[in-house]
């Protein structure tokens, strides 16, 4: 008797074990099929949205009706450009930035070109003087504004370790990316929520999507964007108002210090070109609320890191620390000679 239970016990255990063998593989065979299929879901997505669908079309915002957009940082790079194809596809525009004879001059040619209305705000964000914003209440308080681009931006003069970041750097990042596009944005909304109609588009970047150390302040201000923009994407939405965060690797500019263009690197009229034709799209963002990668090689850059070795890890973190140790290095051999000349 006690032979035979022997036996039947030892049946039994073996059976529990290939039958937690079976379900574990199954479990596997699950879960890969699973990751299988949403990785082919997420490869056709960034396809259909970078060469087939198109965004939403600016007139759901009142383009050539009379409607307002303000821009920030509207003299240079990627803010001039986003005040002139705005003004190219019939919005009145509000140029915001530091210098007024840059304004000034941008919107002559602005009012010029494309017959729509402007008004200039010289604003030094940097300064956070509250005049300064009661005065674009006040600016844009009669006009029909539909459209925040938040775009100035500040990033350090050249790659450099947090402990020896200047004090008056790091708060200028801190000021002009955050608390001057929260400022900004707080002023506008009233108007978009109250007219149930409006877009809020926000400059991000790859330096706050991956983490980039030795410009460990601008990164971590763009950081501090997406989660604000996304969350504020959340609360809009009932009152029909879009808010997009645009997410970007280098583009030429003053700010990037890049002349020459690439496949990775667009001039601002093609990047702005792409951001504005692909409103609504998410492209290279995929599973990131309310944000968007719309220049086509960032979008797909941003998807491969993504689905590899991931936008948070150590291995981009390492190599984004020897990329700027590279630049820092260079940089400071340019001062040092330019330095001599003199
Ligand atoms: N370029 C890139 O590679 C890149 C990549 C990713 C994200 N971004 C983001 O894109 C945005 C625009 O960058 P960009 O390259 O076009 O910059 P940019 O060419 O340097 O232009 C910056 C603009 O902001 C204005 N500005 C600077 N400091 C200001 C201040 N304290 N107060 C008011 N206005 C100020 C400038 O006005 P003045 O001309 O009067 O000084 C200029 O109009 C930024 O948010 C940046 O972080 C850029």
């Amino acid at each position: 008797m006690a032979f035979n239970c022997a036996i039947l016990d030892s049946y039994l255990s073996t059976l529990q074990s290939s039958k937690i063998l079976a379900y574990s593989s199954l479990l596997f065979i699950l879960v890969g099929f699973y990751r299988y299929v949403s990785f082919g879901y997420k490869l056709t997505k960034l396809f259909f949205e970078l060469f087939i669908l198109s965004g939403k079309n600016l007139k759901n915002y009142g383009a050539g009706k009379g409607a307002w957009a303000v821009i920030t940082g509207a003299s240079d790079g990627i803010g001039k450009e986003f005040s002139l194809q705005l003004a190219k596809k019939g919005f009145n525009v509000v140029l915001v930035s530091r210098t007024e004879s840059k304004l000034v001059e941008l919107a002559n040619e602005i009012e010029q070109k494309f017959k729509v209305n402007t008004k200039v705000l010289p604003f030094d964000f940097s300064l956070n003087q509250s005049i300064d914003y009661q005065a674009l209440a006040n600016l844009i308080e009669p006009l029909d504004v539909t459209v925040l681009i938040n775009n100035v931006g500040q990033s350090h003069a050249i790659p450099v370790p947090f402990a020896e970041t200047e004090e008056s750097e790091l708060s200028n990042i801190i000021l002009i990316n955050d608390l001057a596009t929260l400022k900004v944005t707080r002023i506008v909304t009233p108007k978009l929520i109250t007219k149930r109609q409006g877009l809020i588009l926000t400059m991000g970047s790859f330096g706050g999507l991956f983490p980039t150390p030795y410009l460990a302040v601008y990164s971590g201000s763009k950081a501090f964007l997406q989660q604000w923009s996304s969350a504020l994407a959340a609360e809009l939405k009932p009152y029909n108002v879009d808010v997009d965060f645009v997410l970007s690797y280098l583009v030429t500019s003053a700010m990037s210090k890049i002349r020459r263009t690439s496949a990775l690197i667009p001039n601002p009229k093609s990047f702005v070109a792409s951001t504005l034709s692909s409103i609504g799209l998410q492209r290279g963002a995929q599973g990131r609320a309310a944000t968007s990668t719309p220049y086509w090689s960032h979008a797909i850059f941003q998807f491969a890191v993504a689905n590899t070795v991931g936008e948070l890890s150590n291995i981009v973190s390492n190599l984004n620390l020897k990329f700027h140790i590279g630049i820092r290095k260079r940089a400071l051999k340019k001062a040092e000679r330019e330095n001599k000349k003199l």
